[in-house]
């Protein structure tokens, strides 16, 4: 029989043996939880990190003498025959836990309604922390529908501080795609011209200008107290005249121009208010909804009264909007809304349908995707 130490020892050598081999177990765990750990971390920056782009270009703008008629993209209309715009605005495509169906059914309906020869995205194409995804989805949604389209940017491009000049890269990818980066000295990203053409002869311009983005506003001690939407700045502004000039040059007249950008100018918050009160000096057109409108004038408003070339001006922004106010001679409107990602309201999402017709006469009406057959 063995004596009462000895137990004990062999009690404390098998004890050492399974610590041993449990120690062992451990570490195997550890080193499994780390390495998974290790993966998910390297597929999160993947996915999380926003792409940049590699470089491009310095297209420096300076002053009138930088305007050529031959860089500026130029569609043709055919004499006799509408040109027909469709905008579409705030898609805030594509949120992965939502269906994309709706969105798809809605452009399909107002294609084979509008039968467009060119789409208008008047900005927040795209939304998120995976913008850089987004684009890509955004760009098959566009081309599945066969149309040329040409966007312009909103607040949401710019989420979690994504490069658009790298969007922008990527949606020039599509041979539909008429997007610019337009003037690198200027503020803003995507700021460029469209001649909608008869022959030689330009029947109208579309000028589409960055909105630049969300300005947070904060305390001496960095805590944010406000933030407000920008409007396109002083530099857009001589921009916008330069070109304006020098298309009435070249075309010895003013030919009409349609500006897009994606917030609501100041002006618009000044002619609802105007409306609010009964002023005669505001003509309602249509729609409904409260503006909001610009905080800061960069003059946009007063260089298109003193050139006297854009009297429609389209926005988006404002998801519930549809108001349609003319002030001091220029349209004022919102593009509705398309497809239902982000907010909206029931039965009045769609889009705006823009016509062209001989001699540059330009009418819109209001879809609602809800109210059209098919
Ligand atoms: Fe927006």
């Amino acid at each position: 029989m063995r004596c009462e130490s000895e137990t004990f020892l062999v009690y404390l050598l098998n004890m050492e043996k399974r610590n041993e081999k449990m120690s062992k177990t451990a570490v195997k765990i550890i080193a499994v939880l780390a390495a998974i750990l290790l993966l998910l971390g390297i597929i999160a920056a993947f996915l999380l990190t926003p792409r940049r782009s590699p470089g491009y270009a310095d297209d420096t703008w300076e002053g009138q003498k930088s305007f050529d008629i031959n860089e500026i993209t130029t569609l043709s209309k055919e004499p006799g025959k509408d040109f027909k715009i469709l905008a579409i605005t705030d898609l805030q495509f594509d949120n992965p836990f939502k269906s994309k169906n709706q969105v798809k059914a809605d452009l399909a309906k107002m294609v084979n309604y509008v039968d467009p020869d060119l789409i208008v995205t008047v900005g927040d194409n795209f939304a998120g922390i995976f913008n850089h995804f987004h684009v890509k989805s955004f760009v098959k949604l566009m081309d599945d529908l066969g149309v040329p389209w040409a966007p312009i940017y909103g607040n949401h491009e710019r989420d979690f501080s994504a490069d658009l000049v790298y969007l922008g890269q990527q949606m020039q990818k599509s041979d539909l795609c008429l997007f610019e980066i337009g003037p690198t000295n200027i503020d803003g990203v995507g700021n460029y011209i469209i001649n909608i053409n008869e022959g030689d002869e330009i029947v109208a311009s579309l000028v589409m200008m960055d909105c630049n983005e969300e300005v947070i506003q904060r305390d001496a001690g960095g805590n944010r107290v406000g933030a407000y939407y920008e409007s396109p700045r002083h530099s857009q502004v001589a921009w916008y005249r330069d070109n304006i000039n020098a298309i009435t040059e070249h075309a010895g007249r003013v030919v009409p121009s349609i500006l897009f950008t994606h917030t609501p100018l100041p002006e618009f918050k000044t002619a609802y208010d105007l409306y609010q009160q009964g002023s005669n000096e505001v003509t309602y057109i249509g729609g409904e909804g409260e503006v909001g409108g610009g905080l800061i004038d960069y003059g946009l408003f007063d260089a298109a009264l003193e050139l006297g070339s854009t009297k429609h001006m389209f926005f988006g922004h404002e998801h519930t909007n549809t108001l349609s106010l003319r002030y001091q001679g220029i349209d004022l409107s919102y593009a509705v809304k398309t497809g239902n990602f982000s907010t909206y309201r029931d039965g009045k999402t769609g889009g705006t349908a823009i016509t062209i017709s001989d001699g540059g006469a330009i009418t819109y009406e209001q879809l609602y995707t809800a109210e059209m057959q098919g």
